[in-house]
């Protein structure tokens, strides 16, 4: 047995899988052999979900199937919504509020334990928009929308966040981003679901461990804190280029930049990107536009780049749900809400060949140490 240690398991490889790939070196990523930019470009993120879960692109009747299967599955019992209140309303955080939602869930399931990973996982795949909407809604002091039957999954989550229908160019925006965070190999929130449904415990306990795990600045929280710099940047007297330089003076990491496995400039990043310049044109607010190429260009000359430390899907994201109206701190939720689905893909592969996942800590504490009862110490 190697005793070997791999910091942060560092590439480690600790399963199969046929879900998607990440190929670091050059920046392309792949959803079970099918390129993110033509996925982005060309499917729904209903489309995703069910290729992730079923093996292959749907049909149109097998698509329109699982579309009226989470259209179904969208309402969310009023305890678990009076509760998403409860918390909106004592100043929760969302992503924390949505966790607890989602453990909550489980409670409400009355087949929770007999209908396998993937009946369960769209049931919760299809509540988490409802959940966090309301959330919202609740925090601005209004009523929670119910779902629309008629709308996409997209459609739905901007329609009962907003309770106006989305125009066409923020319903396909919002779809992308969907797209685009649903699956990326067994990163910290993937691998921490796995490790749970590897103990062969229920899904709703895999989601609520994968959204904690998110909810990290060093993971999807990263969203968020880069849209928080943006608007540090904005209120200090210094242009983007100049807080960059003090940050880095300082230690600072500059959120949104770095990856475990990219190399170079996150695909994801670059459509997000793309977008986003596209938001910019129609809008004519090319501030966040400005601010996030002029700090990617001056890290790029720092040679901060060259070493692999390159925009992340973090990077762009945010200022993507900006020019949406969508509020900061739903930034991650909203990767959760996205992320499920491969969450629930990875747990669902992993357990067909099941094995509890179970590392060893090298142990470097005292090889032996004398007891003292309580009252002698
Ligand atoms: N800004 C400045 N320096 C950085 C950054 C950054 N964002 N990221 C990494 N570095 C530097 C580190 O300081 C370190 O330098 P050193 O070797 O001189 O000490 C080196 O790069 C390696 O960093 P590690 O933390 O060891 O790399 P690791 O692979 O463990 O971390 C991580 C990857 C956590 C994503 C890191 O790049 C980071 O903290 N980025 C900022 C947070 C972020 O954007 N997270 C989102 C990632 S994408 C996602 O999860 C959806």
């Amino acid at each position: 047995m190697s005793n070997e240690l791999k910091r942060g398991l560092e590439g480690v490889l600790v399963a199969e899988s046929e879900l998607s790939h990440v190929d670091g070196e050059v920046g392309k990523l792949v959803y079970r052999g099918y390129d993110i930019e033509e996925l982005a470009r060309g499917a729904s993120y209903e489309e995703v979900l069910y290729l992730l879960w079923h093996g292959s692109l749907p049909t149109r009747a097998e698509l329109d199937d699982l579309r009226e299967h989470l259209a179904v599955e969208r309402s969310v019992d009023d305890e678990v919504l009076s509760t998403v209140r409860t918390l909106a309303d004592a100043g929760d955080q969302p992503m924390a509020a949505l966790r607890t939602a989602v453990s909550m869930l489980s409670a409400y399931d009355g087949d929770a334990e007999s209908e396998g990973v993937l009946a369960e996982g769209a049931r919760i795949t299809a509540k988490m928009p409802t959940i966090l909407a309301a959330f919202e809604r609740a925090r601005q002091g209004e009523a929670t929308v119910d779902p629309d039957p008629d709308l996409s999954h997209a459609g739905n989550f901007l329609y009962m966040l907003t309770g106006t229908e989305p125009d066409a160019v923020s319903e396909e925006t919002f779809d992308m981003a969907l797209t685009l965070h649903a699956d990326h190999g067994l990163n910290a929130s993937t691998f921490t679901a796995l490790v749970i449904g590897s103990t062969l415990a229920d899904v709703y306990s895999c989601v609520t461990g994968g959204i904690g795990a998110l909810s990290g600045s060093l993971h999807g929280g990263a969203n968020q804190d880069v849209m928080e710099m943006l608007h540090e940047i904005d209120d200090s007297d210094k242009e983007p280029v100049e807080w960059v330089k003090d940050a880095r003076e300082n230690d600072r990491r500059i959120p949104g930049f770095g990856h475990r496995v990219y190399k170079v400039k996150d695909p994801r990043a670059r459509i997000l990107e793309g977008k986003l310049r596209d938001l910019a044109d129609s809008s004519g607010d090319r501030k966040w536009l400005e601010y996030t190429t002029a700090i990617e260009s001056h890290l790029a000359d720092e040679g901060l780049v060259e070493k692999g430390i390159a925009p992340n899907v973090d990077f762009y994201s945010g200022s993507v749900y900006d020019a949406m109206g969508i509020p900061m701190d739903l930034y991650t939720p909203i990767f959760a809400m996205s992320r499920v689905g491969g969450w629930i893909a990875h747990v669902r592969e992993y357990q067909e060949d099941n094995r509890l996942i179970r590392p060893r800590a090298r142990y470097t504490g005292p090889e032996t140490a004398d007891f003292v009862s309580i009252d002698e110490r």
